[in-house]
């Protein structure tokens, strides 16, 4: 069976005191169901959320990362960084960095590429926008966003990728896909894979929905049989509603 995932993505929210406040809560939540938990905080309380978090069954994760190892990016963090502070695992292309930081289908095949070679685990991001959507687009842009970035790679690079569909008019907005959007755009992408890498890899690769999942509809969606998740925003910065949506498998 593939692996069931509800992450959370803090994005830029809570400060210090704020992150070990919410962390303080979902330490008090119970986890019923069999999905990995996952949470990103901001780069600065990536170790505090480390620290505090250890032993538990939350896994501590980053929101971006920078392709190069080292050197003159000013602002910038790499996969070694993360890794010192107990970080595995980053999610990459997020509709807001591919939005407002100018990342490019290219930028993210390097930083695809950076992160696989440190060791570390993929959640990598793509979804289409509205016009998209409206056009009748959505599922060739999403096909190319997974090739550009992805397509290069071998097949047991996919051991460490988990993809995230999140359709951009559906983040934050208050609009989910409805689960059968959700169904048909994951069977997609999942045939998609197919194709290239072969129905064994293409069975094994958990794929997540995301865009205004919340405690009264993460049930639903996840009962589609190509959802193996959720990469949760807004709801995931209060600990009821994030475990709610973690135990709606
Ligand atoms: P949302 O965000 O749940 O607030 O829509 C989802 C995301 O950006 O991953």
């Amino acid at each position: 069976m593939r692996k069931q995932i509800v992450a959370g993505n803090w994005k830029m929210n809570n400060d210090l005191a704020q992150t070990e406040a919410l962390i303080t809560e979902l330490k008090k939540q119970t986890k019923t169901s069999n999905a990995a938990v996952m949470v990103a905080p901001t780069f600065t309380n990536l170790w505090q959320a480390y620290q505090s978090l250890k032993g538990s069954n939350i896994e501590v994760i980053a929101q971006n990362m920078h392709f190069a190892k080292n050197g003159a990016y000013t602002g910038e963090v790499s996969a070694s960084m993360l890794k010192s502070v107990g970080v595995n695992t980053v999610i990459l292309g997020h509709s807001e960095r591919r939005e407002y930081f100018n990342e490019t289908d290219d930028m993210l095949a390097k930083k695809v590429d950076a992160a696989l070679e440190s060791g570390m685990n993929i959640i990598f991001c793509f979804g289409e926008v509205l016009e998209d959507r409206k056009s009748g687009n959505h599922e060739k842009v999403v096909e190319e966003q997974i090739k550009n970035a992805l397509f290069h790679l071998d097949s047991s690079s996919f051991f460490n990728i988990v993809l995230a569909y999140e359709p951009v008019w559906a983040i934050g907005t208050g609009e989910t896909a409805t689960p059968e959007q959700a169904q048909d755009m994951h069977a997609f992408i999942r045939k998609t894979l197919a194709n290239k890498y072969g129905a064994n890899v293409a069975e094994t690769v958990s794929i997540l929905y995301g865009g205004s999942v919340k405690p009264n509809n993460a049930q639903e969606i996840f009962s589609k049989p190509d959802v193996d998740g959720g990469l949760i925003g807004g709801a995931s910065l209060n600990a009821e509603d994030f475990f709610a949506i973690a135990n709606a498998f």
